[in-house]
């Protein structure tokens, strides 16, 4: 008898077929997202779980009482409770590598949307304004070519980032990382700072770093005190890892330029949020590994973890804190 797995989102039919060939699988394959009380339901009877948000307490291993494994269709696996999977013997994998490209590449967008603020002349031309002169001061946009770029966090994005700023726009990249990386300062010629100079010395300041308990609100008045007035600050990271009200403070006291963000404190952002009033600011839904080849890789990677974990071998890309 194949072992019994649930989907809680729609996949490609290649990776759904693939999945049908070692399990018995149901998915929920509405446009809107699984309801609580469906999951829970759905999870009563599986050994494996395949998600896209992966959002796993002691409660929810509960209601699964034979799960074995949960394979997040994502790279950020802060919604699992690490202690309560160990406790209940229960895999956890996410899917690294396949998505970094296309979050580099997404970086970029929120650099130069913002620096040369893209949306916001969009709008301007779309909305028939375009007899009105821009040649003032208060509308030219920002250089990124030979600026300087901070990056905390130098993880696998954080060097596509690097790579592509240092290489391609030639600017000069500062990085701050709990573990130096000597390795790609030769590499890409980028130079280690701590936190606080990479502040007050970047034109953008980007935020990479897992959410955990240690970054959590990263990022608060007294960080964005620091960088200059002119300064874009970028997240493509978690939402908590920003104190987001002391974001807004400093985007409408004008402490700094402007922000491109992909991710909110709260998912989705709520429509009163002052942030989505500011033409200083460029949001976007949470999309950074959102190509359809990086989400293909995604689910792909995930199934193989599923499928592993569900038929008693070591999923490759179990998380670090649940392995040994
Ligand atoms: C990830 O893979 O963690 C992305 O942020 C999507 O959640």
């Amino acid at each position: 008898m194949k072992p019994k797995v649930f989907i809680s989102k729609r996949i490609p039919q290649e990776v759904e077929d693939y999945i049908a060939q070692y399990c018995d699988y149901k998915i929920w394959n509405e446009e809107t997202p699984i309801p609580n009380d469906v999951l829970l339901k759905e999870v009563a009877d599986v050994e494996g779980l395949m998600t896209p948000k992966g959002i796993i307490t002691k409660e929810f291993l509960n209601s699964a009482p034979s799960l074995k494994v949960v394979s997040n269709i994502a790279v950020g696996y802060d919604a699992f409770d690490i202690e309560a999977m160990k406790e209940r013997d229960v895999w956890g994998t996410n899917t690294p590598f396949v998505l970094d490209e296309a979050v580099a590449d997404l970086v970029f967008g929120l650099i130069l949307a913002t620096s040369r603020r893209v949306v916001e002349f969009n709008n301007y031309v779309k909305e028939g304004k375009w007899d009105r002169v821009l040649d003032s001061e208060e509308s030219f946009g920002k250089d990124v070519h030979h600026s300087t770029l901070g990056i905390i966090g130098m993880g696998r994005i954080g060097e596509k980032v690097a790579r592509r700023a240092a290489l391609g726009f030639e600017m000069d990249v500062l990085y701050y990382n709990t573990k130096r990386k000597p390795e790609l300062e030769d590499k890409y010629g980028i130079t280690y700072s701590d936190m606080e100079s990479l502040l007050e010395r970047s034109d953008f300041v980007l935020l990479l770093v897992p959410l955990r308990e240690s970054t959590y609100h990263l990022m608060g008045e007294k960080q964005f005190n620091i960088m200059k007035s002119s300064a874009i600050f970028i997240n493509c990271s978690r939402g908590q890892t920003v104190n987001e009200n002391a974001l807004i403070a400093a985007l409408q006291s004008g402490v700094i330029r402007g922000a491109g963000l992909d991710v909110f404190e709260k998912e989705p952002v709520a429509v009163d949020n002052p942030i989505l009033k500011m033409d200083n600011v460029v949001v976007l839904p949470h999309i950074g590994s959102a190509t359809q080849k990086t989400r293909f890789d995604m689910a792909m990677k995930a199934a193989e973890n599923l499928v592993a974990g569900v038929t008693g071998q070591v999923p490759p890309d179990l998380v670090k804190e649940l392995q040994g």
